[in-house]
């Protein structure tokens, strides 16, 4: 079965009691159980047919052997943190979405799990890390919000001549675009709660395992910590992937479109866009980002250096339609100031270093009509 008739079939099991095309919701927090231990699911913290539904759709747009789910992005990647031990080390992108550092940074910590965190865009930086306790490479690619590439492939065969699982958070891409199970990766992440579910009405998280037995100890980890998300969650999650095929090629056209409109400005210092011949990975996102029919895409995410607060601040002041809110994905278009808003956390000297300036701005380019939002963010130049 090819991609796009994948998100609307797989998991998708006919409901037997009257026929209905959309499963049902099953609203419920236990089962009854015909005889003492006899039963299908027992209760919604261990599994729920919805989440099952979600979770196996979601594995087969991945490539993976099994999928879990749970209730945000960062207690998808708590879990697989979980899966490690005291004293192990862990290789992380230096520049990751900031919740996803604070949670490393300050709570991980805790529990003496070694951290290097290095710009995974060039692969001798990775193998200057590497210990022999090594036992996790995380990357997110392209990065939040500075739109850095990983190379996933070679990264991987780094690591696996070694015994080193690596994680991809493919939050930025979705499956549509990149599919890091294929390029050898161990764990794909995703927050759900962006393009997967892409509608900004659900936070979620997901992560897909290469192999039934990581499967197994994720589902375990999911049941015990029990981060799991409700079943209405899930099937709106799984409503919304039926439109992943459909959404995805239009974020990357308006991507593209607005992208090309934004380089030409003389009052953006600097634009980060992998789609862009200037990105100095454009060659990699080619090779990297593909469709399901081989066709490279570069997703809708863009960065913008406006050089200082005052100009950033105005900028978003005058800028219709996009509108100033954190989070990224949907089908509406957001804008949004990492370093006050989704990487506040990183502290400025950090942020300095990676380059996450006061005047930088991230954009999310929605599905509306190109050419409003082109006009909208000519209105929006033009007051700086
Ligand atoms: C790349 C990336 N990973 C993970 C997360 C965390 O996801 P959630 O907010 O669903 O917990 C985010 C949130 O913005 C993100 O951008």
């Amino acid at each position: 079965m090819k991609f796009n008739t994948k998100t609307i079939h797989k998991g998708q099991k006919p409901e037997k009691l009257y026929g209905s095309v959309s499963l049902p919701i099953y609203q419920t927090s236990t089962f009854k159980q015909n005889e003492i231990g006899e039963y299908t699911y027992d209760y919604s913290r261990a599994g729920n047919p919805t989440r099952t539904n979600l979770e196996e759709n979601i594995c087969s747009l991945e490539n993976g052997q099994d999928a879990i789910s749970f209730s945000s992005g960062l207690s998808a990647i708590s879990s697989v943190v979980q899966l490690f031990s005291t004293g192990d080390h862990m290789i992380f992108t230096d520049n990751v979405y900031g919740g996803t550092f604070r949670l490393l940074n300050t709570i991980i910590t805790k529990y003496q799990i070694e951290q290097s965190w290095v710009d995974t865009s060039n692969v001798n930086n990775i193998v200057s890390a590497i210990k022999d306790n090594t036992k996790l490479i995380f990357i997110e690619s392209p990065t939040n919000p500075m739109m850095t590439l990983s190379d996933i492939r070679s990264i991987c065969d780094i690591a696996h001549d070694k015994g080193i699982l690596v994680a991809v958070d493919n939050t930025f891409m979705s499956p549509y675009f990149q599919r890091p199970i294929e390029l050898g990766a161990d764990f794909v992440i995703h927050s759900t709660t962006k393009y997967i579910n892409g509608h900004s009405d659900v936070i979620g998280g997901v992560v897909i395992a290469k192999t039934k037995e990581y499967g197994e100890k994720l589902h375990y980890i999911q049941m015990s910590v029990g981060a799991v998300p409700g079943p209405f969650d899930c099937w709106l999650t799984q409503r919304s992937i039926k439109t992943l095929h459909l959404r995805m090629p239009r974020h990357n056209e308006n991507g593209m479109k607005v992208a090309k409109f934004l380089q030409k400005s003389d009052k953006i210092k600097k634009i980060y866009y992998p789609g862009l011949p200037s990105h100095p990975q454009h060659e990699l996102a080619k090779k990297q980002q593909l469709d399901p029919n081989g066709e490279p895409g570069f997703g809708a995410m863009i960065s913008i250096d406006l050089e200082t607060l005052d100009r950033a601040a105005m900028f978003c002041k005058n800028l219709k339609i996009f509108t100033l809110a954190e989070s990224l994905g949907g089908v509406e278009s957001l804008i949004c100031h990492p370093a006050k808003m989704t990487h506040a956390s990183l502290g400025a000297e950090k942020r300095k270093k990676l380059g996450i300036s006061d005047g930088l701005l991230r954009l999310s380019v929605g599905v509306e009509d190109a050419e409003d939002l082109i006009d909208a963010l000519d209105v929006a130049l033009s007051s700086i």
